[in-house]
This record gives C-alpha cells, structure tokens and sequence, in this order.
C-alpha cells in the first residue's frame, strides 16, 4: 500500500494492488478546503503489447480522483507541462454565478498554454454522488479525465445503506495513435475518425486483449459484502452496455443525483454519465468478469466491437486451486435499443427533488444531428465523407464554431464584438419530418457561434429532436452549469399537443447528460438560475468536433447574488 503524490492535507487515496483505488470516506467536516495539483505531462504507458506516450495527469492514467464533501471548496491549479494547449472541465458541477472555473476551451476560457498554469477555484453547492473531470481541449479527454466524488455532509444521511468500500469504474477507448492527430485527420479529409482500438477499465482493456491479462483490474468482493461502483463512461464517442456476470445491480444515483433503487442486469452509459450501483457477492464465491461494449445506434458507421473486462473476485482465494477462468455477461447485441430504452427510462429520480410543474417560461426545441457539406470537387482529398462530402452536425441547423482569439465568456464580459451572435433560432428554422425520409437539400447545416438567450430564473423546457439526416442516432446531450429533469423521451417526432400529457413531473431523474433515443427525443426542465455562458453539446466528441454544440447565455439577475463574479487574475489570455 503506498501514498501517492496527489494527495493533499485533506484526501487520502490509496492504490491497492497499483490498479484500481479503495477509496475510504472522508475524514474532514464540509466546508472544507482541498488543493490539489495537477500536472499535466506525457508518459509512457504499455497498453496492447506497446508503449505509447499519452497525456497524463501527474503521470496516473486515469488520473487521480478527487474527493470533497458537500459545501466544500477547492482549488486544482492545472500546470501545462504537455506539448498542446489545454484546459479541464469538472463535468456536471454547478459552478453556480462562476463560469471561470468550468474549463471548456474557447467557451468560457483561453486554454492554457504550454508551459503555463491556472487554478481553478470553486464551491460545491448542493451537490452529492459521481461527477468526473477531462480536458475539454480536441480529442485531448481520450487520456486526460478521471473521477470527482462528491460525498455528503459529514452526518448528513444517503438514501440508501451506504457501503464501507467504493470502487470508481471508469470506462473509456483506448486509441492507437495521439487523439490530437486523429483530429487533425478528421479535420483534413473531412471523415469520421478512426475508432478506438479498445476499451477500457479504469485504463486497463482486459483479458480479452493482447498483452493485456496482467494489467486487468481486479476488484475484490467478500462473500456477503455490499460494495458501491460508481461507474463512468470516459469514452471518447461511444455508448456501452456495462454487465457482471451472475450479478443484480441495484441503480442508487446517476449524475450526482439519488434516484429510486433500480435493479438490474444491463446499464447503458451514454459519454459524460455517471451511475452509482451497490452490488452485493451473493454468489457462488469465484471470479466473474464485470464487461463493457458498444451500444452502437448510427447505421453503417464502423465502430468499436472489442469487449473491455475486469474481474470482480470474491477473497480470500483459495491458494491452492488455480483460479479458473472468469464468467463472462451476457451483454445485450450492439444495436440493442429496447434493452437500452428500457433501462434508461427505468431510472426514477426522488420525489423530494422538484421540478417546476407548470408551463415553461421558455419552450426551446432543438433538432440534433448529423449533416453533410457537399463538395465542389468531390474527390479532393478533404471530402472523404459519404458521397465526397464532409461530416458536419448541428442544432436547429446551425453547426457551432468555437472563437480562436478569445473564449465566448471573456468576449461577453469584456464586451468584445464580432465573437459570437445570440440568434440561435429557439425553435427549428424551418418544420420538416425530422425522423422520416429527409431530403438532400436540408442536409447542410450553416456554420455560426450563435449562442442562445435566456432571462436570468426564468422556467425553461427544451426538448432535443434527433433527425435521420445521414443516420438516426443516441446523442448523449449534456449542459454545462446545470442539471436538468428529464420529464419524457420517446421515438419518432415529438408531438408538442399530445407528448406532454405523458411527461413525468412526479419523479423525474436528474441528470447533466441525456441521450437522445435514436430517431426520437427526450424532453428536460430546468431553471436558469447559473448566469454566465454555458456550453450544450452532444458528448460524442466526433459529433462536437463537427458542430453539435451552441451554448446558453444566462443573464445576469439583480445584484450580485445573481450575477456572474469578476473573473479571477490568473485566467488564461489566448
Ligand atoms: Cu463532459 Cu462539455 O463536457
């Protein structure tokens, strides 16, 4: 057992085995202050009989897990030691009135640069369960990324019987080449990038890869013992279905929120969610494989078909007996949607959480998906997308572009012109079947920063279509700033008349990513309350790369208690 050079006065983290982290409860009362260090820095990982050089931070891949408490305060100062421009982002946590600590790139901050630094600093406000943090730079989060555990209150109850022992369950691809250089790739020629060559748990593929047994991540049960996964899907553009062999999950949280106990055998994670399951040994003691692989939606697209596995073992072990092989899950087909449907709409928030129930101050309805610019020359060696096109996608047709000379949130409070436009039109501009046999001529998104308005406190309902431009598809749609209820999904067009009779404002979850259901939609409700500019994407970063993205631009309400702070010194200038 060994220390590890992240720690802080205030977190402990323990590496057993050098593979996967126990991670015991805090200590410290809320309200306390935690600073943390991350460096930045190449290092030189063996994965898949090779030794690659990846972007780590301090050298850990995933990199370290920060754990704080409700209410408490934390300051990360992220130190560029890597050979690209580069910012984080604490995916899912509020930063109430402080887009300065968000970390997207070109959103709400200059990245920073090699060789430089910035410190993040901000408050948990409200929030408990699973979030998790990435560079928000490219394709940078493919190695930059690991978990943030918010634990409650110290004395303040879980809904549930918390287990003594916790494993974070980080799932994510794992690619041959830089992530940087895949990009440059897709952004030359125009195609979709090459997918991932495995998966991985919590950085490790599995046994089911070459070279790659030693490295498997074991998680140790004893017979009886009720341990909590909190389960990550780090994946740079990919869905999974996540089993283990022989065994019930029980859902108790997604995306820092408590939901109902869910039982179940499948989970699918979209990119950018979070699941907390309790998982009891109650079988025979042994070995059993914990498994992820694709849940694939877009049609005729290549993907990732490789299996990712860990083992979870009951112990002791009998020393004597070989360990015989593990168990494998049953894991749904690729293109499983009902069993993926069924288990997403499964998922029940507390009642106690409230969402407003009468009609919104705002209706948004954004169209979200895939596009196609046609080429002039279609064989040039920049239109390799279908048909000599290059892959675009957008919201409400319009494919987002980011700024390069400052961030929006720098160009909104400077007020520096000319950055971006709030027309981003609420609803699309023009109606058409949008899951039917869509023509050609509205395949083509225009390119904008159009960013969208809203009054500070007002009520907002958004409802994100998918279209069957180029393909139907689950698009993990996240919010930056905020958490959201999801109060309806369905496939096929949404009907603004009948649909939200049938929406749920009883028990709705709470989550910072939903996907929508391939050729469908899902409805949310939140209210902007978190002035400042917010980045809304879809969390495939292929598809923002190509432009599904806008951003929300929450007003200012009165006085300072609803404005946003005055940007710290140290914030990076591009
Ligand atoms: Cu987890 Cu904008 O990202």
């Amino acid at each position: 057992m060994k220390t590890i050079h992240f720690s802080t006065k205030t977190c402990y983290l323990w590496l057993l085995l050098g593979l996967h982290t126990i991670i015991a409860s805090l200590a410290s009362p809320s309200g306390t202050h935690h600073s943390h260090e991350f460096v930045i820095q190449t290092t030189p990982v063996k994965r898949l009989c090779r030794t690659q050089r990846i972007l780590t931070v301090n050298g850990q891949f995933p990199g370290p897990t920060v754990q704080v408490r409700n209410g408490d305060s934390v300051a990360i100062k992220v130190t560029n030691a890597g050979p690209y421009n580069i910012s984080i982002h604490w995916h899912g946590l509020r930063m109430l009135r402080n887009p300065w600590a968000d970390g997207p790139s070109y959103v709400t901050q200059c990245p920073i640069q090699p060789g430089g630094s910035y410190t993040y600093r901000f408050t948990i406000q409200n929030q408990e369960g699973t979030l998790w943090w990435h560079a928000h730079t490219g394709f940078l989060r493919a190695t930059v990324y690991g978990a943030f555990i918010i634990y409650p209150r110290l004395g303040s109850p879980y809904p549930f019987s918390m287990p003594r022992k916790e494993y974070p369950i980080l799932l994510g691809e794992w690619f041959n080449r830089d992530p940087m250089i895949i990009l440059r790739q897709t952004q030359l020629t125009g195609a979709a990038p090459s997918v991932s060559v495995a998966y991985t748990i919590n950085g490790q593929p599995g046994d089911l890869y070459r070279c790659s047994r030693q490295g498997t991540v074991r998680i140790p049960v004893q017979t009886g013992e009720t341990i909590l996964l909190r389960v990550v899907n780090s994946a740079l553009h990919q869905e999974l279905f996540f089993s283990i062999a022989n065994h019930r999950m029980t859902v108790v949280g997604t995306d820092a929120a408590y939901t109902k106990p869910l039982s179940t055998r499948i989970l699918m994670i979209g990119p950018g969610q979070t699941i907390n399951v309790l998982v009891t040994a109650d079988q025979t003691p042994g070995r059993y494989y914990m498994a992820a692989r694709a849940y694939q939606t877009a049609m005729n697209a290549a993907f990732d078909n490789t299996t990712t596995t860990a083992i979870l073992e009951y112990i002791p072990r009998n020393r004597n007996v070989q360990p015989s092989t593990p168990i494998l899950p049953l894991l749904p087909a690729f293109n499983d949607t009902p069993t993926a449907t069924a288990f997403t709409s499964g998922i029940r928030g507390l009642s106690q959480n409230v969402v407003f129930k009468n009609s919104a101050d705002v209706n948004l309805f954004f169209t979200v998906g895939l596009g196609l610019i046609f080429c002039r020359n279609p064989n040039s060696p920049n239109c390799q997308g279908p048909n000599g096109s290059r892959f675009a996608a957008s919201i409400n047709n319009n494919s987002f572009v980011l700024p390069r000379t400052t961030s929006l949130m720098q160009a909104y409070y400077q007020g520096i012109p000319g950055i971006f436009t709030t027309d981003l039109p609420p609803v699309p501009p023009l109606q058409f079947n949008y899951t039917g046999n869509v023509p050609r001529s509205l395949w083509t998104p225009i390119k904008g920063t159009k960013l969208l308005k809203l009054k500070y406190g007002s009520s907002v309902q958004l409802v994100f279509q998918d279209t069957s431009i180029v393909t139907t598809e689950d698009h993990p749609m996240h919010i930056h700033g905020f958490h959201f209820f999801v109060v309806g999904a369905g496939f096929g067009n949404f009907n603004p008349s009948t649909d939200p009779a049938r929406f749920n404002l009883v028990d709705p979850p709470v989550k910072n990513t939903i996907g929508t259901p391939p050729g469908g939609w899902v409805a949310i409700r939140f209210v902007a309350d978190n002035p400042g500019i917010w980045f809304l994407h879809c969390h495939i970063d292929s598809h923002l790369n190509w432009g599904l993205a806008t951003a929300l631009l929450v007003e200012n309400g009165v006085g300072p208690s609803q404005s946003v702070i005055p940007p710290p010194p140290d914030l990076p200038q591009c």
